[in-house]
């Protein structure tokens, strides 16, 4: 049975240290600040200059995906003990048996290992939750931290794909694919 439409939206992953929850309102503050962030920028596709009107659309949206029975999700990373948003974690709109992943983090929630268990979390949640097969996501290739993210969550780096995304400047991208693909039965 397909999970109620207010069930998703008070959906809840955790792993004791970790918990994604819904976007809520009140998180537009800390998106707006950590969106800030000159890695962030580089390596996403937020807006530039960000504004607090771009966090409230982000939230509005993720919130919209959730409550309309979207296969897109879109949780914050939030510290299990404190609550504290601390990054974002998102999956695109299902395509067959594909789901793909992104995910930032505000800078001084680095270097703990929060997006690693943030990505297994929602990876888990797919496979418990959906038909998707072929789980991925893609990285700059000056991106080696989040690629160690994919590695640790048990994402294998499949290869380069040439002339993947278009940059802010308009030029080709070659991006890293890392994909984890649903053990057979
Ligand atoms: C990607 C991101 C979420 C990773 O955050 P994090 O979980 O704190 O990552 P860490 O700093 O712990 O680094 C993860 C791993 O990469 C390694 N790493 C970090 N910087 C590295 C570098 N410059 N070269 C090689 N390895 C590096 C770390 O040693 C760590 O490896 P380990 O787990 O084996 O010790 C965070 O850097 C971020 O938000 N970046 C901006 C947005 C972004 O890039 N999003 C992903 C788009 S694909």
């Amino acid at each position: 049975m397909e999970p109620s439409k207010t069930a998703m939206n008070a959906l809840v992953l955790s792993d004791g240290v970790v918990t994604l929850r819904p976007w809520r309102p009140e998180d537009a503050r800390a998106v707006f600040d950590a969106c800030q962030d000159r890695l962030i920028a580089l390596h996403t596709y937020v807006p530039v200059p960000y504004t607090i009107e771009h966090a409230q659309r982000f939230i509005a949206h993720c919130t919209e995906a959730l409550t309309t029975g979207s296969t897109a999700a879109g949780f914050a990373i939030t510290a299990a003990a404190t609550g504290q948003v601390l990054g974002s974690m998102s999956r695109s709109r299902l395509e067959g048996h594909r789901a793909s992943f992104g995910y930032w983090l505000a800078p001084e929630a680095r270097g703990r290992g929060v997006a690693t268990r943030a990505l297994r979390l929602i990876a888990d949640w797919t496979l418990a939750t959906t038909d998707a097969i072929r789980l991925d996501l893609y990285t700059d290739l000056d991106n080696p931290a989040s690629g160690r993210v994919a590695e640790r969550a048990g994402f294998v780096r499949e290869g380069i794909r040439r002339a993947w995304d278009i940059g802010r400047d308009g030029k080709p991208i070659d991006v890293i694919f890392y994909v984890l693909v649903r053990a057979r039965a």
